[in-house]
Protein backbone atom coordinates (compact mmCIF):
# COMPACT_ATOMS: atom_id res chain seq x y z
CA UNK A 1 0.00 0.00 0.00
CA UNK A 2 1.75 3.24 -0.89
CA UNK A 3 2.73 5.07 2.05
CA UNK A 4 0.87 8.91 0.63
CA UNK A 5 -2.25 6.80 -0.61
CA UNK A 6 -3.98 10.23 -0.77
CA UNK A 7 -6.63 11.04 1.22
CA UNK A 8 -8.21 13.94 -1.01
CA UNK A 9 -8.73 17.08 -0.06
CA UNK A 10 -8.62 18.01 3.44
CA UNK A 11 -11.09 20.28 5.38
CA UNK A 12 -8.64 23.53 5.82
CA UNK A 13 -7.66 22.77 1.87
CA UNK A 14 -11.47 23.59 1.46
CA UNK A 15 -11.84 26.09 3.96
CA UNK A 16 -8.75 28.28 1.94
CA UNK A 17 -10.34 27.28 -1.07
CA UNK A 18 -13.57 28.97 0.24
CA UNK A 19 -12.17 31.84 2.07
CA UNK A 20 -13.20 30.79 5.25
CA UNK A 21 -12.35 29.68 8.96
CA UNK A 22 -11.56 25.99 9.23
CA UNK A 23 -14.13 25.68 11.64
CA UNK A 24 -16.85 27.30 10.02
CA UNK A 25 -15.84 24.37 6.57
CA UNK A 26 -15.82 21.76 9.41
CA UNK A 27 -19.64 22.79 10.48
CA UNK A 28 -20.70 22.84 6.90
CA UNK A 29 -19.06 19.28 6.12
CA UNK A 30 -19.73 17.64 8.97
CA UNK A 31 -23.46 18.58 9.39
CA UNK A 32 -23.83 19.96 12.46
CA UNK A 33 -23.58 23.84 14.24
CA UNK A 34 -25.39 26.62 12.06
CA UNK A 35 -23.61 28.07 8.83
CA UNK A 36 -24.69 30.79 6.99
CA UNK A 37 -26.97 30.02 3.56
CA UNK A 38 -23.73 32.03 1.85
CA UNK A 39 -21.06 30.88 3.36
CA UNK A 40 -22.56 26.89 3.18
CA UNK A 41 -22.79 27.54 -0.48
CA UNK A 42 -19.18 28.50 -0.89
CA UNK A 43 -17.79 25.90 1.60
CA UNK A 44 -19.80 22.98 -0.82
CA UNK A 45 -18.62 24.98 -4.03
CA UNK A 46 -15.60 24.58 -2.47
CA UNK A 47 -15.32 20.73 -1.77
CA UNK A 48 -17.30 19.90 -4.51
CA UNK A 49 -14.27 21.96 -6.67
CA UNK A 50 -11.57 20.22 -5.02
CA UNK A 51 -13.38 16.47 -4.64
CA UNK A 52 -13.65 16.36 -1.23
CA UNK A 53 -14.85 13.11 0.53
CA UNK A 54 -15.64 13.23 4.41
CA UNK A 55 -13.70 10.82 6.06
CA UNK A 56 -16.35 8.39 7.20
CA UNK A 57 -14.39 6.37 9.64
CA UNK A 58 -13.30 9.73 11.80
CA UNK A 59 -16.76 10.51 11.52
CA UNK A 60 -17.84 7.54 13.09
CA UNK A 61 -15.63 7.72 15.55
CA UNK A 62 -16.91 11.05 16.49
CA UNK A 63 -20.39 10.37 16.58
CA UNK A 64 -20.42 6.62 17.15
CA UNK A 65 -22.62 6.13 14.14
CA UNK A 66 -21.12 4.83 10.95
CA UNK A 67 -24.24 4.08 8.93
CA UNK A 68 -23.06 0.26 8.20
CA UNK A 69 -24.47 -3.20 8.64
CA UNK A 70 -21.69 -6.10 8.83
CA UNK A 71 -22.57 -9.15 7.39
CA UNK A 72 -21.18 -12.57 8.06
CA UNK A 73 -22.28 -15.69 5.69
CA UNK A 74 -20.63 -19.28 5.07
CA UNK A 75 -19.80 -18.90 1.57
CA UNK A 76 -20.88 -15.37 -0.39
CA UNK A 77 -20.12 -18.10 -3.62
CA UNK A 78 -23.19 -19.90 -2.67
CA UNK A 79 -26.42 -19.04 -5.00
CA UNK A 80 -28.63 -18.98 -1.63
CA UNK A 81 -26.35 -16.73 0.32
CA UNK A 82 -25.72 -14.40 -2.79
CA UNK A 83 -29.47 -14.08 -2.99
CA UNK A 84 -29.51 -13.65 1.16
CA UNK A 85 -27.16 -10.63 0.43
CA UNK A 86 -29.10 -9.12 -1.99
CA UNK A 87 -31.81 -8.71 0.34
CA UNK A 88 -29.91 -7.59 2.81
CA UNK A 89 -28.06 -4.95 0.83
CA UNK A 90 -31.65 -3.70 -0.49
CA UNK A 91 -33.40 -3.33 2.79
CA UNK A 92 -30.07 -1.60 3.84
CA UNK A 93 -30.01 0.75 1.57
CA UNK A 94 -33.40 1.92 1.31
CA UNK A 95 -32.68 3.29 4.49
CA UNK A 96 -29.41 4.71 4.08
CA UNK A 97 -27.16 1.74 5.15
CA UNK A 98 -23.73 0.45 3.61
CA UNK A 99 -23.10 -3.14 4.34
CA UNK A 100 -19.56 -4.85 5.26
CA UNK A 101 -19.95 -8.54 3.87
CA UNK A 102 -17.33 -11.35 5.19
CA UNK A 103 -16.97 -15.11 3.77
CA UNK A 104 -16.52 -17.81 6.60
CA UNK A 105 -17.31 -21.25 5.12
CA UNK A 106 -18.99 -22.39 8.12
CA UNK A 107 -15.54 -22.07 9.99
CA UNK A 108 -15.68 -20.65 13.59
CA UNK A 109 -12.06 -19.25 13.78
CA UNK A 110 -12.85 -17.38 10.33
CA UNK A 111 -16.63 -16.34 11.91
CA UNK A 112 -14.67 -15.00 14.87
CA UNK A 113 -12.13 -13.12 13.17
CA UNK A 114 -14.85 -11.41 10.97
CA UNK A 115 -16.63 -10.22 13.74
CA UNK A 116 -13.64 -8.86 14.83
CA UNK A 117 -13.10 -7.03 11.86
CA UNK A 118 -16.54 -5.58 11.81
CA UNK A 119 -16.15 -4.37 15.40
CA UNK A 120 -12.80 -2.09 14.34
CA UNK A 121 -14.65 -1.34 11.48
CA UNK A 122 -17.05 0.17 13.74
CA UNK A 123 -20.64 -1.10 12.27
CA UNK A 124 -23.56 -0.25 13.82
CA UNK A 125 -25.20 -3.89 13.85
CA UNK A 126 -24.16 -7.38 12.12
CA UNK A 127 -26.42 -10.27 9.90
CA UNK A 128 -24.85 -13.50 11.07
CA UNK A 129 -25.61 -16.95 9.53
CA UNK A 130 -22.93 -18.08 12.13
CA UNK A 131 -21.72 -21.74 12.13
CA UNK A 132 -21.86 -21.32 16.29
CA UNK A 133 -22.81 -24.83 17.37
CA UNK A 134 -23.63 -23.96 21.30
CA UNK A 135 -22.60 -21.71 24.23
CA UNK A 136 -18.74 -22.14 24.32
CA UNK A 137 -18.53 -20.81 21.00
CA UNK A 138 -21.08 -17.62 20.84
CA UNK A 139 -18.20 -15.09 22.80
CA UNK A 140 -17.24 -13.42 19.73
CA UNK A 141 -21.28 -12.56 19.15
CA UNK A 142 -21.43 -11.50 22.98
CA UNK A 143 -18.43 -9.26 22.77
CA UNK A 144 -19.83 -7.39 19.67
CA UNK A 145 -23.04 -7.02 21.58
CA UNK A 146 -21.24 -5.90 24.83
CA UNK A 147 -19.94 -3.15 22.68
CA UNK A 148 -23.48 -2.18 21.70
CA UNK A 149 -23.55 -3.94 18.51
CA UNK A 150 -26.94 -5.02 17.77
CA UNK A 151 -26.40 -8.56 16.39
CA UNK A 152 -29.66 -10.78 14.79
CA UNK A 153 -29.13 -14.39 13.36
CA UNK A 154 -30.25 -15.28 9.62
CA UNK A 155 -30.68 -19.11 8.38
CA UNK A 156 -30.26 -20.92 11.41
CA UNK A 157 -31.00 -20.52 14.66
CA UNK A 158 -28.42 -20.94 18.03
CA UNK A 159 -29.50 -22.57 20.68
CA UNK A 160 -27.15 -20.67 23.16
CA UNK A 161 -27.98 -17.24 21.62
CA UNK A 162 -31.21 -15.44 22.83
CA UNK A 163 -31.59 -13.25 19.48
CA UNK A 164 -33.96 -12.43 16.65
CA UNK A 165 -33.65 -14.95 14.35
CA UNK A 166 -34.90 -14.78 10.84
CA UNK A 167 -35.09 -18.60 9.66
CA UNK A 168 -37.37 -20.55 7.00
CA UNK A 169 -39.78 -23.42 8.06
CA UNK A 170 -36.90 -26.20 7.66
CA UNK A 171 -38.62 -29.05 9.35
CA UNK A 172 -42.05 -28.77 8.04
CA UNK A 173 -40.70 -28.22 4.44
CA UNK A 174 -38.20 -31.49 4.93
CA UNK A 175 -41.54 -33.65 6.21
CA UNK A 176 -43.50 -31.75 2.94
CA UNK A 177 -40.50 -33.15 0.63
CA UNK A 178 -40.50 -36.30 2.07
CA UNK A 179 -44.78 -36.61 2.31
CA UNK A 180 -44.27 -36.24 -1.35
CA UNK A 181 -42.18 -39.33 -2.01
CA UNK A 182 -44.10 -41.66 0.39
CA UNK A 183 -47.24 -40.19 -1.52
CA UNK A 184 -45.75 -41.87 -4.98
CA UNK A 185 -45.00 -45.56 -3.23
CA UNK A 186 -41.32 -44.88 -1.72
CA UNK A 187 -40.73 -46.74 1.58
CA UNK A 188 -36.99 -46.66 1.16
CA UNK A 189 -35.99 -43.15 0.99
CA UNK A 190 -32.19 -42.16 1.60
CA UNK A 191 -31.88 -38.67 3.45
CA UNK A 192 -28.56 -36.80 2.53
CA UNK A 193 -26.33 -34.49 4.83
CA UNK A 194 -27.35 -35.19 8.29
CA UNK A 195 -24.71 -33.62 10.39
CA UNK A 196 -21.01 -35.01 10.54
CA UNK A 197 -20.12 -37.07 12.97
CA UNK A 198 -17.63 -39.42 13.93
CA UNK A 199 -18.84 -42.50 13.03
CA UNK A 200 -22.13 -43.34 11.74
CA UNK A 201 -25.04 -43.15 14.30
CA UNK A 202 -27.00 -46.99 14.61
CA UNK A 203 -30.00 -45.66 16.37
CA UNK A 204 -32.46 -42.83 15.91
CA UNK A 205 -31.22 -41.47 19.52
CA UNK A 206 -28.06 -41.66 18.36
CA UNK A 207 -28.73 -39.53 15.49
CA UNK A 208 -30.64 -37.02 17.05
CA UNK A 209 -28.15 -36.55 19.71
CA UNK A 210 -25.30 -35.86 16.59
CA UNK A 211 -28.04 -33.24 15.00
CA UNK A 212 -28.64 -31.23 18.13
CA UNK A 213 -25.03 -30.51 18.16
CA UNK A 214 -24.64 -29.41 14.53
CA UNK A 215 -26.27 -26.61 12.42
CA UNK A 216 -29.48 -25.78 13.13
CA UNK A 217 -30.78 -26.24 9.49
CA UNK A 218 -29.40 -29.35 9.44
CA UNK A 219 -31.12 -30.96 12.46
CA UNK A 220 -34.45 -29.08 11.49
CA UNK A 221 -33.94 -31.45 8.30
CA UNK A 222 -33.36 -34.21 9.99
CA UNK A 223 -36.49 -33.98 12.32
CA UNK A 224 -38.76 -33.45 9.15
CA UNK A 225 -37.70 -36.53 7.61
CA UNK A 226 -38.19 -38.49 10.36
CA UNK A 227 -41.10 -36.56 10.97
CA UNK A 228 -42.46 -38.12 7.49
CA UNK A 229 -41.62 -41.73 8.29
CA UNK A 230 -42.53 -41.91 11.48
CA UNK A 231 -46.19 -40.26 10.27
CA UNK A 232 -46.38 -43.39 7.60
CA UNK A 233 -45.10 -45.80 9.84
CA UNK A 234 -41.86 -46.13 7.80
CA UNK A 235 -39.21 -47.71 10.29
CA UNK A 236 -36.40 -46.17 10.25
CA UNK A 237 -33.23 -47.81 8.68
CA UNK A 238 -29.78 -45.72 9.47
CA UNK A 239 -28.41 -46.98 6.77
CA UNK A 240 -29.95 -45.00 4.58
CA UNK A 241 -29.17 -41.38 6.42
CA UNK A 242 -25.61 -39.75 5.12
CA UNK A 243 -23.82 -38.33 8.12
CA UNK A 244 -20.20 -37.08 8.21
CA UNK A 245 -18.40 -34.33 6.24
CA UNK A 246 -20.42 -32.19 3.68
CA UNK A 247 -18.73 -33.03 0.36
CA UNK A 248 -19.97 -33.58 -2.84
CA UNK A 249 -17.15 -36.40 -3.62
CA UNK A 250 -18.93 -38.10 -0.12
CA UNK A 251 -22.39 -37.86 -1.26
CA UNK A 252 -21.43 -40.31 -4.43
CA UNK A 253 -19.49 -42.42 -2.20
CA UNK A 254 -22.57 -42.57 -0.17
CA UNK A 255 -25.83 -42.31 -2.59
CA UNK A 256 -23.43 -44.90 -4.54
CA UNK A 257 -23.82 -47.10 -1.03
CA UNK A 258 -27.60 -46.70 -0.71
CA UNK A 259 -28.06 -47.50 -4.12
CA UNK A 260 -26.18 -51.16 -3.84
CA UNK A 261 -27.78 -52.02 -0.94
CA UNK A 262 -29.84 -55.40 -1.56
CA UNK A 263 -33.17 -53.32 -0.71
CA UNK A 264 -31.82 -50.29 -2.33
CA UNK A 265 -33.17 -46.46 -1.73
CA UNK A 266 -35.56 -46.05 -4.66
CA UNK A 267 -35.65 -42.11 -3.46
CA UNK A 268 -33.13 -39.93 -1.92
CA UNK A 269 -34.28 -36.57 -0.20
CA UNK A 270 -31.09 -33.57 -0.61
CA UNK A 271 -30.85 -31.18 2.17
CA UNK A 272 -28.85 -29.24 0.12
CA UNK A 273 -27.19 -28.44 -3.68
CA UNK A 274 -24.23 -29.88 -3.41
CA UNK A 275 -26.15 -33.12 -2.15
CA UNK A 276 -28.24 -33.07 -5.15
CA UNK A 277 -25.16 -32.73 -7.39
CA UNK A 278 -23.72 -35.57 -5.71
CA UNK A 279 -26.55 -37.74 -6.36
CA UNK A 280 -26.74 -36.86 -9.82
CA UNK A 281 -23.31 -38.43 -10.36
CA UNK A 282 -23.99 -41.54 -8.65
CA UNK A 283 -27.10 -41.94 -10.61
CA UNK A 284 -25.18 -41.77 -13.66
CA UNK A 285 -21.97 -43.71 -11.86
CA UNK A 286 -24.53 -46.66 -11.41
CA UNK A 287 -26.27 -46.72 -14.88
CA UNK A 288 -29.25 -45.60 -12.72
CA UNK A 289 -31.65 -42.46 -14.24
CA UNK A 290 -34.15 -40.40 -12.37
CA UNK A 291 -37.21 -40.37 -11.80
CA UNK A 292 -37.82 -43.96 -13.51
CA UNK A 293 -35.02 -45.65 -11.39
CA UNK A 294 -34.56 -43.26 -8.05
CA UNK A 295 -37.44 -40.34 -7.36
CA UNK A 296 -35.20 -37.16 -6.06
CA UNK A 297 -35.88 -33.67 -3.97
CA UNK A 298 -33.27 -31.17 -2.64
CA UNK A 299 -33.37 -27.99 -0.88
CA UNK A 300 -32.64 -24.37 -2.39
CA UNK A 301 -34.02 -24.91 -5.84
CA UNK A 302 -32.02 -22.91 -8.58
CA UNK A 303 -32.35 -21.65 -12.33
CA UNK A 304 -30.39 -25.19 -13.09
CA UNK A 305 -32.59 -27.17 -11.68
CA UNK A 306 -35.21 -25.64 -13.44
CA UNK A 307 -33.91 -26.69 -16.82
CA UNK A 308 -32.43 -30.57 -15.99
CA UNK A 309 -34.36 -32.92 -18.00
CA UNK A 310 -36.45 -34.26 -16.29
CA UNK A 311 -36.36 -30.81 -14.24
CA UNK A 312 -36.28 -31.44 -10.42
CA UNK A 313 -38.58 -30.99 -7.99
CA UNK A 314 -37.39 -28.74 -5.26
CA UNK A 315 -37.79 -26.75 -2.12
CA UNK A 316 -37.36 -22.83 -2.57
CA UNK A 317 -36.40 -20.80 -0.12
CA UNK A 318 -37.51 -17.07 -0.07
CA UNK A 319 -34.08 -16.14 -0.04
CA UNK A 320 -34.18 -12.44 -0.77
CA UNK A 321 -37.18 -12.05 1.77
CA UNK A 322 -35.08 -13.96 4.20
CA UNK A 323 -32.58 -11.47 3.98
CA UNK A 324 -34.34 -8.09 3.80
CA UNK A 325 -36.15 -9.05 6.83
CA UNK A 326 -33.30 -9.99 8.69
CA UNK A 327 -31.85 -6.44 7.81
CA UNK A 328 -35.46 -4.65 8.88
CA UNK A 329 -35.48 -6.42 12.40
CA UNK A 330 -31.95 -5.52 12.59
CA UNK A 331 -32.55 -1.82 11.13
CA UNK A 332 -35.74 -1.61 13.64
CA UNK A 333 -33.56 -2.16 16.41
CA UNK A 334 -31.04 0.20 15.86
CA UNK A 335 -33.75 2.87 15.52
CA UNK A 336 -35.04 1.90 19.12
CA UNK A 337 -37.19 -1.09 19.08
CA UNK A 338 -36.90 -3.40 21.47
CA UNK A 339 -34.59 -7.02 20.42
CA UNK A 340 -37.80 -9.43 19.82
CA UNK A 341 -35.45 -12.24 20.60
CA UNK A 342 -37.83 -14.46 18.48
CA UNK A 343 -37.59 -16.63 15.61
CA UNK A 344 -39.09 -14.81 12.34
CA UNK A 345 -40.38 -18.30 10.19
CA UNK A 346 -40.63 -17.62 6.37
CA UNK A 347 -42.45 -20.31 4.51
CA UNK A 348 -40.57 -22.11 1.72
CA UNK A 349 -42.36 -23.61 -1.23
CA UNK A 350 -42.22 -27.17 -2.80
CA UNK A 351 -41.69 -26.72 -6.49
CA UNK A 352 -43.31 -29.80 -7.79
CA UNK A 353 -41.75 -30.70 -11.56
CA UNK A 354 -41.15 -34.17 -12.63
CA UNK A 355 -38.22 -35.91 -10.61
CA UNK A 356 -40.33 -37.88 -8.75
CA UNK A 357 -42.07 -40.73 -9.71
CA UNK A 358 -43.63 -44.34 -8.29
CA UNK A 359 -41.14 -46.96 -7.64
CA UNK A 360 -40.50 -48.96 -10.60
CA UNK A 361 -41.94 -52.46 -9.99
CA UNK A 362 -38.57 -54.59 -9.69
O1 LIG B 1 -25.38 -23.95 1.81
C1 LIG B 1 -26.63 -23.32 1.79
C2 LIG B 1 -27.60 -24.10 2.60
O2 LIG B 1 -27.20 -24.07 3.93
C3 LIG B 1 -29.00 -23.54 2.54
O3 LIG B 1 -29.91 -24.61 2.55
C4 LIG B 1 -29.10 -22.72 3.77
O4 LIG B 1 -30.34 -22.95 4.44
C5 LIG B 1 -27.90 -23.10 4.62
O5 LIG B 1 -28.28 -23.59 5.87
Amino acid sequence: MPADRGQGPTISEVAAEAGVGRATAARTLGGYGYVSPELRARVLAAAEKLGYRANALARSMSTGVSHTLGVIVADIGNPFFAGLLRGISDSARARGFDVIVLSTYENLQEEIAATNVLIDKRVDGVVVASAALDRDQVAHIRAAMDRGIPVVLVDRAVAALDLDAVVIDNREAAREAVEVLIAAGHRRIGFVWGPPVAQPPSTRRELLAAASRNLWTDGERLRGYLDALDDAHIPFDPELVMVGPKTEARVVGEVGRMLALPDRVTAVFCTETDGMTGSLRALRKAGLSYPEDVALIGFDDSAWAAVMDPPLTMIAQPVHQLGAKAAEVLLDILGGAEPARTMHTLRSQLIQRASVAPPASR
